[in-house]
């Protein structure tokens, strides 16, 4: 597979998920492990540009695919995470990005969410399709305006 951008040839039994591949096999610990049971995005990477929980992944399901983690990551909304303190212990904030990029890439494709009314992404729109990634210091408000000032 391709990881950050270089190939990676990776030697896995069938049951290691993706996140522990990243973490434990190949040193890419931005991915974090939070619950292990998909609940809390705090795994989520970009698999050929969609987001996934990667612990719910096993790396064998993504053999030739183009996995993008945080540490492969340059985009605009770290700055603006930084700028609207979205972040607070930051446990979280790997897999807020990893999922914003995700989501935003979505919602221009035109997938619709559970709020959506018009082209333009409301606030209640990223609130709603960032629903996957919690944060335990409640940093909620920051990372939408980090959102929503990137995305506007
Ligand atoms: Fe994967 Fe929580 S560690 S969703």
């Amino acid at each position: 597979m391709k990881i950050n951008g270089d190939v990676v040839s990776l030697d896995v039994e069938p049951w290691v998920s993706l996140l522990d591949a990243l973490r434990e096999r190949l040193g890419l610990t931005g991915p974090k492990k939070g619950c292990d049971q998909g609940a809390c995005g705090a795994c989520t990477v970009l698999a050929d540009g969609m987001r996934i929980n990667s612990c719910l992944a096993l790396a064998i399901q993504y053999d030739g695919s183009e996995i993008t983690t945080i540490e492969g990551v340059s985009h605009p909304l770290q700055k603006a995470f930084v700028r609207h303190d979205g972040f607070q212990c930051g446990y979280c904030t790997s897999g807020q990005i990893c999922s914003a990029i995700g989501m935003l890439a979505e919602h221009a494709s035109g997938m619709p969410s559970a709020v959506t009314v018009s082209d333009e992404l409301s606030e209640a729109e990223v609130r709603e399709r960032m629903s996957g990634n919690l944060c335990r210091c409640g940093a909620y408000n920051g990372i939408v305006d980090a959102i929503m000032d990137v995305a506007g």
